[in-house]
């Protein structure tokens, strides 16, 4: 069964009282969500003992974190590993997204360490991908993209990979108010679930989620999410109010 989710990515946003506001915000107004429709929230690590507590009573919606380590444990200052994350209570964990690629130079061999480290775990992943600008107008994005996929999952038996979800975010419709159209997120994630056909088995390719993310927003959800291959989103800026991300969750449930 292929389930929908809205996960909201608050980056480095939020205090911890401004956190525990959002997530009252957010509980207040969630629609009822069901085993097909899920919502999860990717708060800062020091919010993920906090948030835990306030979705303790609530029901498919689920706590996530934006990184982990690529280690087990051990002298890594700074560093908080996947075992721990699951410790707090955390059932999702964000990898490979593309600020972290840029920004902390993690590079597809590391990528594929994190995704063991918390697949090692009985945590999900929501493993992300996409392309540069120059990328896209260069019509390589499939090509790119197919190998983002390749080279940090394929290693994966059938198993672990039925706990990744993959989310497709155009590094050039993040952050920057400008979506992908519905068509051009259409193309891709049919395009991804052909590569996941192909390198393990149309079933297993069919019940994957596959989230867009850049720039969406209650205005462009409906639209994007009912596209056929278009499951959900992974939602940074409109995350950060409650009711641009409950105007998401409802464009899934409508969905
Ligand atoms: P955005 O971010 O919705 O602010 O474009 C999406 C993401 O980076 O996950």
């Amino acid at each position: 069964m292929r389930k929908k989710i809205v996960a909201g990515n608050w980056k480095m946003n939020q205090t911890l009282s401004e956190g525990k506001n959002l997530v009252e915000g957010i509980l207040a107004g969630l629609p009822a969500l069901n085993e097909s429709k899920e919502v999860v929230i990717c708060p800062p690590f020091v919010h993920l003992s906090q948030t835990a507590a306030q979705l303790d009573e609530y029901e498919h919606i689920y706590l996530g974190a934006q990184n982990c380590s690529s280690e087990a444990s051990g002298a890594y200052t700074g560093e908080v590993s996947a075992q721990m994350l699951q410790s707090t209570g955390t059932h999702y964990v964000i990898i490979g997204h593309s600020e972290r690629r840029e920004y902390f130079n993690e590079d597809d061999a590391l990528l594929a360490r994190k995704v063991e480290q918390a697949l090692a775990t009985d945590m999900k992943v929501i493993f992300c991908c996409g392309e540069s600008l120059e990328i896209r107008d260069s019509n390589a994005q499939n090509e790119w993209v197919g190998k983002q996929l390749k080279s940090a999952l394929f290693h994966l038996g059938d198993l672990l990979m039925q706990r990744i979800v993959i989310a497709y975010e155009p590094i050039w419709a993040i952050g920057t108010g400008r979506t992908a159209s519905a068509a051009q997120a259409q193309e891709m994630h049919a395009y991804i679930r052909h590569v996941i056909a192909s390198q393990y088995n149309p079933v297993l390719a069919d019940n994957m989620t596959i989230l867009y993310g850049g720039s969406a927003k209650p205005s462009n959800a409906a639209e994007l999410f009912a596209c056929p291959d278009v499951d959900g989103g992974l939602i940074g800026g409109a995350s950060l109010k409650a009711e641009d991300f409950l105007g998401i969750i409802n464009a899934m449930m409508a969905s």
